[in-house]
């Protein structure tokens, strides 16, 4: 059977891109975007799920009294698509307690840092004034604390001497292309799940995807946990 994904974004939408194509291509198999929510009504991301057909939602969370308001009404949105998982892709809100624990194992997120380091906003600039030779992307199961959630999968980067925060930012998103899908296919397919509070994996990684070579990258590492752990 056809497994549902819902994302929800606030922006660009290029990791939304990198899913649907994943999922069109068979990388993620037989899953469909079955609905795209967005709390900003100018995010490009809407403009990139109508062109692929996908139902698009506006919620816009200024027009609900609280965070809880907002929350519970954005968990009614979703759960009328009865999603196998919820893909936080670029939205940019923090969640409720009740919401997150509400999905909990069944709602993700990509962070632009190799968490736990750089959590919440300005991930490239402060990688850069902290002087890290590496920087990267996580892939995580999202819990109620901010950007703390056990990770699935991370890719890290080089930080290359006259880079900048614009141009870490593009070789860590697009090794956020990289790992998002193949995270997405893992839980999907049953080899990754949250359990107890930690990441386990019933098969290893495949191994081909460990290390990825990038054209525009000297490398891009794929770090996961060793099965069973
Ligand atoms: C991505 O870099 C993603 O990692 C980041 O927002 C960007 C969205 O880009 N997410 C966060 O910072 C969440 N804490 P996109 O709209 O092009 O996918």
């Amino acid at each position: 059977m056809t497994k549902k994904l819902v994302l929800l974004i606030s922006g660009r939408g290029s990791n939304l891109q990198s899913i649907l194509r994943a999922c069109q291509s068979g990388q993620v198999p037989d899953t469909a975007i079955v609905c795209v929510i967005s709390n900003r009504a100018d995010a490009p991301g809407l403009a990139l799920a109508k062109q692929a057909g996908i139902p698009t939602q506006v919620m816009d969370h200024r027009n609900y009294p609280s965070r809880a308001d907002f929350d519970a009404a954005l968990r009614q949105g979703i759960d009328a698509h009865a999603p196998d998982l919820v893909v936080l892709a670029g939205f940019m809100r923090r969640l409720t307690v009740s919401f997150v624990t509400h999905y909990l194992g069944r709602l993700v997120n990509i962070h632009p840092s190799l968490l736990p380091a750089f959590p919440g906003l300005h991930t490239h600039a402060r990688a850069l004034e902290q002087g890290v030779c590496w920087h990267g992307a996580t892939v995580h199961f999202v819990t109620p604390e901010l950007d703390a959630g056990p990770s699935i999968v991370q890719a890290a980067v080089p930080v290359h001497p006259d880079d900048d925060p614009a141009r870490l930012a593009e070789r860590v998103l697009d090794a956020e292309h990289q790992i998002y899908p193949q995270a997405l296919a893992a839980i999907l397919s049953g080899h990754c799940r949250l359990e107890a509070g930690r990441v386990h994996w019933s098969t290893p990684f495949p191994a081909a995807a460990e290390t990825v070579v990038h054209p525009q990258l000297t490398s891009v590492t794929m770090q996961t946990p060793s099965p069973g752990a």
